[in-house]
């Protein structure tokens, strides 16, 4: 069964509620005249506090066309982790969808690959579905340990999930050197990189999992570079960060991936 894919919007920390409020209501008229079962996953990932704002423009809208997401959780439940937030708490503000394991929070906020984990499993437990990032640095391309390193990632993300948990995931392939540089991964190597990915879903769970699961490209995503990226065999969607924050940018890459 063909996958299908998935276009989410990281709009990191950008946004005050109005300014969600307006983008959200920006995309969905850029979507209107769209046919929602043409429509690929559009998921959109506001920062905690216009969690509340998009979720009210999207609710009034009423369409069904854009998802919510956030863009971190914590794994346990209730009590004293002060300035976390539960998935359940993130379930109650409208969230669907969780981004976990992004290279921005590994490098400033010490998040691990066992963190990761317990965030899956948190997330999936709740009906939720995570968006779980992995992705080389330069110096780890340059070395050659590129594979290495994200078989490692995923392999220990995905420690003790069950085939079907594994099965409803996203993963989002985000090469560090691309983040935010305007450097977008060549969309063969992106390609390459996500059938190994693929390939190591496939050993850790079985073949039917692997055909399932859909990994998307994050880096540098833009307009134009959107439809050589979904010709991919293998990209199943795009993890888009700076070009997610304007309507018009943001809706391109949807309907590129129509
Ligand atoms: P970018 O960010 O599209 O601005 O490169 C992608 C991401 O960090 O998810």
């Amino acid at each position: 069964m063909a996958r299908r894919p998935v276009i989410a919007g990281n709009w990191k920390m950008h946004n005050l509620q109005q300014e969600a409020a307006d983008l959200t209501n920006g995309i969905m008229q850029e979507l209107k005249s769209e046919d929602k079962e043409k429509l690929p996953e559009v998921v959109i990932a506001p920062t905690f506090t216009s969690l509340y704002a998009a979720n009210k423009a999207l609710t009034d809208c009423g369409c069904g066309k854009v998802k919510l997401a956030a863009q971190n959780c914590y794994f346990e439940t209730k009590g004293a982790f002060t300035g976390e937030c539960s998935v359940e708490m993130l379930k109650d503000a409208g969230c669907e969808y969780i981004i976990i394991g992004h290279s921005e929070r590994r490098e400033y906020f010490g998040e691990t690959d066992e963190m990761v984990n317990k965030k899956a499993k948190a997330i999936l437990s709740n009906g939720l579905v995570p968006i779980i990032c992995c992705g080389e640095s330069l110096e780890q391309r340059e070395a050659g340990v590129t594979d290495y390193h994200i078989s490692s990632q995923i392999t220990k993300a995905f420690r003790d999930l069950t085939a079907e948990q594994a099965a409803k995931s996203i993963i989002a392939y985000e090469p560090i050197w691309a983040i935010g540089t305007g450097k977008t991964c060549d969309s063969k190597e992106a390609n390459r990189v996500i059938a190994m990915i693929r390939n190591v879903i496939k050993g850790l769970f079985d073949a039917k999992t692997s055909e399932a699961i859909r990994i998307l490209y994050g880096g540098s995503v833009k307009p134009a570079t959107i439809k050589e990226q979904m010709a991919q065999s293998d990209i199943d969607g795009a993890l888009v960060g700076g070009a997610s924050l304007t309507a018009d940018s943001f809706a391109q890459i949807v309907k590129g991936a129509m």
